[in-house]
């Protein structure tokens, strides 16, 4: 019997003070958009629930989280909430994902849905280029594949990261100690990280990150979003924890979304540490950016 765990990070809430702004954006980065009543809803080429809805209100703030789980799971998860004490209750707004919904007990709306587990077998698959042109077979528009993980600024960050693993049992799988906690669900060979908890003195979106094919991918996605006007970005560069590659645009509200590559995988035998490495090998340190334009928590408390 497996343990009771959510397997990845479905999707996730935005509410957004205008939602032709957050369709523009997210479309430029590579997303498919759709109106359902009135919420914006945006899909990578992955099939499957919406990786990002966004939802009308005064200012950008993170509405919800929402991870996958078997179907079969789900009245175990049922029983599971309830024991610890926050038990499934109705969605915050009718018809917004299917599933589970429960709140943490800081206040944040989580939902659990019946998914099939995403892998990514062609991941990090390298075909022999010979008698090949690789400048001519890429591609001119870059359309993500997947959601890979989200940030979330957090208050009370030990006591978060514990119910977190309690409550979805999401594993730790590596520390940027005392400041982020980087965590991956189910088991079996699976990304680094689904999902992490930066330390700060309120919840807030940090970042969410999707997955493209290649480092080519990722400066062609960096120069979409430059041609399309959105300018400031960090990048390219590789990671030190999980060793992605990587490139953050910033978004109209002041945080940021990743294009992502080759991120290190881990098993079930992988071991968490506490690291005191810089959060990435290249480009040089740029202690100014990471602070204060990075880090920064955007949303009100
Ligand atoms: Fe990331």
């Amino acid at each position: 019997m497996h343990k009771l765990s959510v397997n990845h990070l479905c999707g996730y809430g935005l509410e957004v003070p205008d939602l032709k702004v957050a369709s523009d954006f997210y479309s430029a980065f590579g997303l498919r958009a759709s109106i359902e009543k009135d919420r914006l809803l945006m899909h990578s080429a992955h099939e499957g629930p919406a990786e990002l809805i966004a939802i009308q209100g005064l200012e950008k703030r993170l509405h919800h989280l929402s991870f996958g789980i078997y179907a079969s799971d789900m009245s175990k998860f049922e029983e599971h909430l309830k024991k610890i004490g926050t038990p499934a209750t109705a969605s915050p707004q009718k018809g917004l994902r299917e599933g589970l919904w429960f709140q943490d007990p800081w206040g944040t709306w989580i939902n659990l849905t019946p998914t099939t587990v995403i892998r990514n077998p062609s991941e990090n698959l390298t075909v022999p280029r010979v008698d090949r042109h690789l400048w001519r077979e890429l591609p001119k528009e870059i359309k993500p594949n997947r959601l890979g993980h989200m940030l979330m600024f957090t208050q009370d960050w030990e006591k978060v990261e514990a119910y977190y693993c309690l409550a979805l049992g999401l594993k730790v799988s590596d520390r940027a100690a005392g400041k982020v906690s980087f965590m991956a669900g189910g088991s079996g060979v699976r990304d680094h990280h689904c999902f992490g908890l930066i330390n700060s003195t309120h919840r807030g979106f940090q970042h969410s990150s999707f997955q493209v094919n290649s480092i080519d991918e990722i400066g062609l996605g960096a120069m979409q979003m430059q041609k399309a006007g959105f300018t400031d970005g960090f990048g390219i560069g590789r990671h030190a924890l999980a060793s992605n590659l990587f490139y953050y645009t910033r978004d109209p509200w002041g945080s940021w979304v990743e294009y992502y590559a080759d991120m290190d995988k881990i098993s079930d035998s992988w071991q968490a540490k506490d690291w005191n490495e810089l959060p990435y090998v290249w480009p040089q340190w740029a202690p100014e950016f990471w602070g204060k334009e990075m880090n920064a928590n955007h949303e009100r408390k």
